[in-house]
């Protein structure tokens, strides 16, 4: 199954690819965990991608649309994938159709702005493996270290309230043009957002039929 999960900044989109991508047993591909990546190993792609994600700006379509290409030829795709975070415009959408990708579904995990800012200012990120905790909806044992792996918590750039407030701007104008855009191609289905996680993942699971 190829997916698409779309949503706001700080929707539960990560949280609930990684369940999803468990159990059917398909990759998460990332586009922000990849160019997160990019920037710690201080690569050319890092070092460009930086400053927007900085701000809460979008990197240039031309990257992550490239990013995408390659990530989607590996041969752990072949069987399905789950798309978080990617396309963010109309144009990375319509590159993805001339690449000739069979789009299943796209998923629109919807939650108001007001519940977005509370969820990025309380999330956590594990600085080694990227484990995604959040202090109050889904807190680490010891509140400062990963469960899975011991490595520091870390709170992201892009998560203080000022940027958040920008990257919300930023998907109003340039991504939420998506929702018009798939729900023409009848690929949309929406679902709730605002449950505690579990929740959220009955009802992914349920639009999805898994
Ligand atoms: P990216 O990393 O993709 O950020 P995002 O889309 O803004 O999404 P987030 O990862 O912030 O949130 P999420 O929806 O995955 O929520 P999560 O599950 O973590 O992109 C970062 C940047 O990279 C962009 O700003 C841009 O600059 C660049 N970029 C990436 N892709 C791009 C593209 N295609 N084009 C151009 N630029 C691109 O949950 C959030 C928190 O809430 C967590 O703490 C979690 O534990 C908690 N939580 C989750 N679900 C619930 C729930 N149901 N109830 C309560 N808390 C919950």
């Amino acid at each position: 199954m190829n997916i698409i999960l779309f949503g706001p900044p700080g929707a539960g989109k990560g949280t609930q690819a990684e369940i999803i991508s468990d159990e059917l047993g398909i990759p998460q591909l990332s586009t922000g965990a990849m160019l997160r990546a990019a920037m710690k190993a201080g690569t050319e792609l890092g070092l460009a991608a930086k400053a927007a994600i900085d701000e809460g700006s979008l990197v240039s379509d031309e990257v992550v649309i490239g990013i995408i290409r390659e990530r989607l030829a590996e041969s752990d795709c072949a069987n399905g994938f789950i798309l978080d975070g990617f396309p963010r415009t109309v144009p990375q959408a319509e590159a993805l159709e001339k690449m000739g990708v069979r789009i299943d579904c796209v998923l629109d995990i919807a939650v108001p702005d007001e519940a977005i800012v509370e969820r990025m200012s309380g999330r956590r990120l594990c600085s080694a493996c990227g484990a995604s905790y959040h202090v109050k909806y889904n807190p680490s044992a010891d509140g400062v270290t990963c469960d899975r792996c011991g490595a520091k918590l870390i709170h992201r750039e892009d998560d203080k309230p000022e940027v958040v407030l920008h990257r919300l701007g930023v998907y109003h104008a340039e991504t939420e043009p998506l929702i018009g855009y798939y729900t023409n191609k009848g690929l949309l289905k929406a679902v709730d957002g605002c449950g505690a996680p579990a929740e959220v993942t009955a009802l992914v699971r349920e639009a999805l039929g898994i």
